[in-house]
């Protein structure tokens, strides 16, 4: 069993990593295998809603970012934790333009998988972030993970998110939540209770 963890940071060993590694910590205490995946500081394109990946086997039309490579290590993956940093209220535009490619691409490479948002912020606008975060997985068919109070630290080094003794608290609760649900669908899959398939997409487009 394998958890991908997404830093939406520019910033490799910044905040929303000391928050990442937190729980990855537990999840290799619980005998998961782990990867944190770095988005990094370069360009990050943002989805051009050209419907190209539809004609392209599930992949996205461009190659000059890691997307279509995180893609196929979410492929591989059975639940997924996204980080990202608080940028006024929201959700840091990288991450955004990351999932936005990665599940209108793929979204069959996170149905049915656990996942769960992490924000780090100085002071506010997490509960926001988490909200736009939490949203990518349901509307996959996600079980959404949670931990024992809401999923975020504060800090703007990572010395002081390591201050944040509560926030890193709901960090391990989280791995350890996470480990849990994982194992509980191995469980069922080992007695023969497969994800269910969902009927054929049916759009409406609003009101006609
Ligand atoms: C452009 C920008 C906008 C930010 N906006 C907020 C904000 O709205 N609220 C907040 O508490 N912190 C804000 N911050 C601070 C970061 O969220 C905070 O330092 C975070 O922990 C950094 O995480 P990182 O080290 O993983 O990048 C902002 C930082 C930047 C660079």
């Amino acid at each position: 069993m394998k958890v991908l963890l997404l830093n939406g940071s520019p910033h490799k060993n910044g905040c929303t990593y000391t928050a990442l590694e937190e729980v990855e910590g537990v999840l290799k205490k619980e005998g998961i295998e782990t990867e944190i995946v770095q988005l990094g500081n370069g360009p990050i394109r943002d989805c051009i809603g050209c419907g190209g990946c539809s004609k392209k086997d599930g992949a996205c039309v461009f190659y000059d970012d890691s997307i279509n490579e995180i893609l196929d290590k979410a492929k591989q993956a059975d639940g997924f934790i996204f980080g990202t940093p608080v940028y006024y209220a929201h959700p840091s535009g990288r991450v955004l333009s990351a999932l936005d490619r990665l599940f209108y691409a793929g979204s069959s490479a996170f149905a049915h998988k656990p996942g769960a948002a992490v924000a780090s912020a100085r002071r506010a606008g997490t509960t926001a972030s988490l909200d736009v975060l939490n949203k990518y997985f349901t509307i996959a068919q996600m079980p959404v993970v949670s931990s024992s109070y809401w999923n975020m630290v504060h800090g703007n080094t990572p010395e002081e998110v390591h201050q944040d003794k509560e926030g890193l608290q709901v960090m391990r609760n989280l791995g350890r939540n996470m480990a849990w649900l994982l194992k509980c669908i191995e469980a069922g899959r080992e007695k023969g209770f497969e994800a269910p398939n969902a009927e054929r997409a049916f759009r409406t487009n609003f009101i006609r």
